[in-house]
């Protein structure tokens, strides 16, 4: 078998679209931008990578970008004071903090400091108990982006197995709770969980978001089913920096039903999933 590949790249292109149109008739008709502040702290070289880019097409679908770019030794009290600048400007609808922070710095505190309305990341803890509770909530975007796809190549997914290895806060638990809302049977599995190979050959849907290049392989998945790959691994391979994902894509689209590639799979939806968040907070602030 060779496995359809699911191009996150084309299908986030037309969800930016339309999040495109959306902001034009929010111009229009309501007289109001969509603002997303973006918060960089530090020099991480991946993250700077990804504040670009976010940056870039913002401005692309007709948002606002506010970019604070701040020195890695930057205190607490001075990030919070952004923060709450931010929470009080009208032309800001969403904030992001791009993580991970400095070490002197509490990713939980700056996080929780921002107003659960305008956390378009959906990391605020008010955020993570609707989404856990099946409520109205901003959806961490990289999840978001993955059940998109799903839905799209799937239609329905109730009562198909699923396993998300991953167990952080940014992907795999929001994903697993995802997964549940649309009546999958979801097993959270990790780095520790034993027998993985096993349990990854029961899911019909397989989620990896480990950060371990290539550690997923064809023999770990079940024929047909869907793989989701959500890492992003730099690789030195012939004196050339490569970016790989979780899982070994060579073999397991051997044995997949589809599988998204890395890169041009998840990394584009989390970034239209953003600007879409970013829409929906200006409507709700606007409603
Ligand atoms: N770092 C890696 N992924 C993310 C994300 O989705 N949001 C933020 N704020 N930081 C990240």
């Amino acid at each position: 078998m060779t496995a359809t590949i699911l191009d996150g790249k084309e299908f986030a292109a037309r969800v930016r679209a339309k999040v495109a149109d959306h902001v034009t008739l929010l111009k229009e008709k309501h007289s109001v931008t969509p603002g997303l502040a973006v918060v960089l702290v530090g020099e991480d070289p991946a993250s700077q990578v990804y504040v670009r880019s976010k940056g870039k097409l913002t401005v692309e679908v007709g948002m606002a970008s506010f970019e604070h770019k701040l020195d890695a030794d930057t205190s607490e009290a001075d990030l919070l004071a952004l923060i709450a600048r931010l929470n009080a400007d009208p032309e800001v609808h969403g904030i992001l903090v791009q993580l991970p922070l400095p070490s002197h710095l509490d990713s939980d505190l700056v996080i929780n400091s921002i107003d659960p309305s305008k956390d378009v990341d959906g990391f605020h803890i008010s955020n993570v108990g609707l989404l856990g509770t099946g409520q109205k909530s901003m959806v961490p975007c990289t999840p978001l982006g993955c059940l998109m796809l799903l839905r799209d190549h799937h239609g329905n997914l109730s009562g198909l197995n699923a396993v998300v290895v991953g167990r952080s806060n940014i992907v795999g638990k929001p994903m697993a709770q995802l997964l549940l809302g649309d009546s999958c049977t979801v097993t959270i599995a990790h780095s520790r969980s034993k027998d993985l190979p096993a349990i990854c050959q029961g899911a019909d849907i397989l989620v990896a978001a480990v950060g371990r290049a290539a550690m997923v392989r064809g023999d770990w998945i079940k024929p047909g089913a869907t793989v989701i790959d959500v890492g992003i691994n730099r690789i030195e391979r012939d004196g050339k920096t490569k970016l790989v994902g979780d899982v070994h894509f060579d073999s397991a689209a051997q044995v997949a039903g589809a599988i998204t590639p890395v890169p041009g799979g998840v990394g584009p939806m989390t970034i239209a999933c953003l600007l879409a968040n970013t829409v929906t907070a200006t409507c709700r602030a606007h409603g």
